[in-house]
């Protein structure tokens, strides 16, 4: 990189960038934050409307936080993850409470990636210790984002995101979602519900139902596209995977701790999951945290005797760290006295209703979402719902950008359906924020005829 033309040197090797895109055009180089905006380093302000990376829900420059992770690191900024610490102990305490689980543990681990990974191996290890030990394989879905680690990208139904890094893990499935924009013309949205909860049970038909050790699926698809399932999926989806004994593994990495107008996402279809993995919202980005979540019976798995190597031997060196757990237990208080999962779901339905008045746009297939999770499928032909290319799609959220907007779009996921405009701004926006990103994007998209 030619870094002469950098204000200073900068050897950062950014992720999901091409570099050679950056020899005329620096990248963002942001130097504060306040509320639901980023400062660069010429002054302006830019609104982050998708919170970091779906992250930042209490928004930024919080010093509360920052005063917890003082007091913390002052008082104890580390301890050895076998034995434990106040800050630890609590969370764990209050996550199972805000998950109405009267018992269960927590593992807590520092990236949803992690998090995940870690549930895999909780769930091959259970079955095997619970007598089905050719239970090992893992269905998840195809667009879904589960993380960066081998075996959690190979979960991951994005092709774009695995090439070059194969052979990826073995022992993994994938299964169409739910896509009710792009669902066959004949089918209601109950019965698509309906056909995809039956596409899981075929597979686990198929490949035999005691080799499937669990599914990982997200409430709603999120970076994959914004996908919102029907009302009917997730029950469906529930009752078959007791049916054959899967474990259900929910990741909440995204939509957990408020994002889609309720604390957590699966309370919208009100099925509950074996394993919960959450991250991100945790601490609002201001510390790495996450957490895998089990009920008691798979806990219970692990009990024996030290020589009979049941106990999970799994070891994480920040896992349950005491400032990270310290900044995630302020962060969940600021999340319940500010009212942010109710603001959520307020100003989601406000931000619906007026991007719907771009629904008869000549460029926008659906406008969806939850909350504060939305997306906006672009389409260049209305009728028969082609995607729109991913050049120009990029150039709507460019055009977002130059008017001090940042927004995303499922960039590098899908060949040919990298066409969903995503909006996950902090839990704390208000109406002038929310119009300023629905304005940025309503004139980007009449930029586009012209
Ligand atoms: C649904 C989901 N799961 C897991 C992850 C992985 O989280 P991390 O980047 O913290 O490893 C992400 C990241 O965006 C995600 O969106």
């Amino acid at each position: 990189m030619d870094t002469q033309k950098m204000k200073t040197p900068d050897f950062l090797w950014r992720p999901m960038t091409q570099h050679k895109a950056l020899l005329n055009n620096r990248p963002k180089h942001i130097v504060r934050g306040d509320g639901c905006f980023m400062i660069n380093e010429d002054g302006n302000r830019i609104l982050d409307a998708t919170a970091g990376l779906w992250c930042v829900n209490v928004g930024h420059g919080r010093k509360e936080l920052a005063q917890v992770a003082k007091d913390q690191m002052e008082k104890l900024a580390y301890v050895i993850p076998v034995m434990t610490c106040d800050p630890a102990v609590e969370l764990s305490g209050k996550m199972l409470e805000m998950l109405d689980m009267e018992k269960g543990h927590v593992y807590f681990t520092s990236s949803g990636s992690e998090a995940n990974e870690t549930a895999f191996k909780i769930v091959r290890q259970y079955h095997l210790q619970t007598g089905s030990y050719r239970k090992t394989k893992i269905i998840s879905r195809h667009r879904a984002y589960h993380g960066n680690t081998l075996a959690t990208m190979t979960a991951t139904g994005q092709a774009e995101r695995k090439i070059g890094f194969e052979p990826l893990a073995p022992g993994f499935l994938h299964v169409p979602p739910p896509y009710p924009y792009r669902r066959h013309a004949k089918l209601s949205i109950e019965e698509h519900g309906l056909e995809c909860a039956k596409f899981l049970e075929d597979t686990i038909i198929h490949e035999g139902e005691d080799t499937v050790a669990a599914v990982i699926m997200e409430p709603m698809i999120s970076g994959g596209g914004v996908l919102v399932p029907p009302d009917n999926y997730w029950p469906e989806v529930r009752k078959i995977c007791d049916k054959y004994n899967v474990l259900v593994i929910m990741d909440e990495v995204v939509s957990g701790f408020g994002r889609t107008g309720k604390m957590f996402g699966h309370e919208h279809w009100g099925v509950k999951a074996d394993i919960f993995t959450f991250a991100k919202g945790m601490a609002s980005g201001y510390m790495p945290i996450a957490a895998t979540v089990v009920k008691e019976n798979i806990f219970e798995a692990f009990y024996g005797e030290a020589n009979e190597l049941k106990h999970f031997r799994q070891v994480n060196t920040y896992g349950g760290h005491p400032v990270a757990s310290a900044v995630s237990l302020k962060n969940i208080e600021i999340v319940n006295q500010e009212n942010l999962v109710q603001n959520a779901d307020k100003m989601g339905e406000y931000m619906r209703e007026r991007l719907n008045s771009l629904a008869d746009h000549p460029y926008v297939g659906e406008i969806r979402g939850k909350g504060l999770l939305l997306g906006v499928e672009l389409v260049s032909d209305k009728d028969k719902k082609t995607p729109m290319e991913m050049a120009q799609a990029n150039t709507i959220v460019q055009n977002c950008l130059k008017q001090g907007v940042s927004i995303m779009r499922n960039g590098f996921t899908i060949p040919g359906l990298g066409n969903i405009l995503i909006m996950c701004p902090p839990l704390i926006l208000q109406e002038s924020e929310a119009d300023q990103i629905v304005d940025a994007v309503s004139n980007s998209l009449k930029q586009a005829l012209n």
